[in-house]
């Protein structure tokens, strides 16, 4: 730290940029491509914004500078509910999207997907520290319900109008290293919303009352990522015939075993799910840290951290594949409107309420959990990732247009995906 502090010093770097905050997204650019020491190409690279234009970022976080592209595709073959769906998903890791083309093309002979929520449920804490006496604190509390459903409602008329509103309320009783904490639950249907907004509102509506009630002192006014009244399923059914036969769909079979019995193997299982789940939550701009959050709270709900998934097999020998994953994702509010291209994606899904783009996701997610365990208890994952990844070296070597496919082709036939290899290969084609 202290031979940082020097190499600062002596190159007169600073993190200081005081009121940088203040300027346009053009003027703070300037400024921080002039303090890192960069070119006159970075200014024009990030000065391009490409379909998120500076004015709609500079609304969105603080300090905008640029934004930040990743591909944007989309994954075919999905059947859901009984519709034909298209899903776009953004994401930079090859064969994500390949995979769930593949995995949804492998169940349309039965039907696709079929999905379901628990409800549209989010839950706000209110943690109240400093009493004595907790389980009168929490009587107290819930003798209150009708006062706090009428606080938490008043508090956001807009979603009362639109059929949400509170629910029901829960207070638990903690013992901490600091002493006991009454917690309370405010359990709020958010409709379409995701709801982040709406109940951190009511639980900081409803804190000072419960301190009052209460005589105890209360910190934390949050929501809870653990979704789990929230709740996202989707399942789906393999034929022996389209996954290939019995070896497959035994290989898959005891690789969810080994996830679930084994919080090493299941941490890279969810990864491979999340890798589908999360494409589409960026794609449609939802919190993609907050969904992930629920999704490995809700992993480890048993005391051991194991699969989102869940395979099976039916009384005819086909392969029966669930998720069941807190979802908490919205149409409106946040990126979800103020991001032009999340508009689209979800108008290319054709979705009209969260519970439906909920479902979609658990599709996803299931679907792309089957393409891994597929890949991986068979030809292993690499090979598919080659052909995509012999493009990624094409590119930084410097290939352009044909080249790239050119090269990348060589490279997979020569099963060496190697840079050094690459560079050979683009000076012979450049002769
Ligand atoms: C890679 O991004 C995801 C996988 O590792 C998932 C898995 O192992 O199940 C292939």
């Amino acid at each position: 730290m202290l031979e940082y502090r020097r190499y600062l010093i002596m190159t007169k770097k600073t993190s200081r940029i005081p009121g940088l905050h203040k300027l346009s997204p053009k003027e703070r650019l300037q400024q921080v491509v002039e303090a890192a020491g960069l070119s006159e190409e970075v200014l024009r690279h990030l000065g391009n914004t490409g379909n998120l234009d500076s004015a709609t970022a500079d609304s969105m976080i603080e300090n905008v500078i640029g934004t930040l592209n990743i591909p944007l595709g989309v994954a075919t073959n999905l059947v859901i509910d009984g519709e034909e769906v298209l899903v776009p998903m953004a994401t930079e890791e090859s064969s994500v999207v390949a995979a769930v083309c593949n995995a949804a093309r492998q169940c349309r002979s039965t039907g696709g997907f079929t999905t379901a929520m628990s409800g549209s449920l989010m839950i706000a804490q209110v943690q109240l520290t400093g009493v004595r006496n907790p389980e009168f604190a929490r009587l107290q509390i819930l003798e209150h319900k009708a006062d706090i459903q009428a606080v938490c409602n008043e508090t956001d008329p807009v979603l009362l109008k639109h059929g949400g509103g509170f629910r029901d309320l829960e207070v638990r009783i903690l013992h901490g290293r600091t002493g006991p904490m009454v917690v309370t639950h405010l359990i709020v249907d958010t409709r379409d919303a995701m709801g982040a907004n709406a109940v951190n509102s009511m639980a900081e509506a409803i804190a000072p009352l419960i301190a009052e009630w209460t005589g105890g002192k209360t910190y934390l006014r949050i929501l809870s990522n653990l979704a789990d009244r929230r709740l996202a399923r989707a399942r789906a059914t393999w034929s022996l015939e389209d996954i290939g036969g019995a070896d497959v769909r035994d290989g898959i079979l005891s690789a969810f075993d080994f996830a679930d019995i084994d919080p090493y193997r299941a941490a890279t299982h969810n990864k491979g799910i999340m890798n589908g789940v999360s494409a589409v939550v960026l794609a449609t701009g939802n919190d993609t840290r907050a969904v992930e959050a629920g999704a490995h709270a809700y992993a480890a709900r048993s005391g051991q951290y194991g699969s989102l998934t869940q395979w099976e097999v039916d009384a005819d020998g086909n392969l029966n594949g669930s998720i069941e994953m807190p979802l908490a994702v919205g149409l409106i509010g946040g990126a979800t409107r103020s991001h032009p291209t999340a508009r689209i994606t979800l108008d290319i899904m054709g979705v009209e309420t969260a519970d439906q783009l909920a479902g979609i996701i658990a599709a996803v997610g299931l679907a792309q959990n089957f393409a891994a365990l597929k890949a991986l208890a068979t030809t292993g994952i690499q090979k598919g990732h080659m052909a995509l990844h012999a493009k990624n070296i094409a590119v930084m070597v410097g290939a352009k247009g044909d080249e790239i496919d050119n090269v990348a082709q060589a490279l997979v036939s020569l099963g060496k995906v190697r840079m050094d290899i690459a560079e050979d290969i683009l000076k012979s084609l450049r002769g």
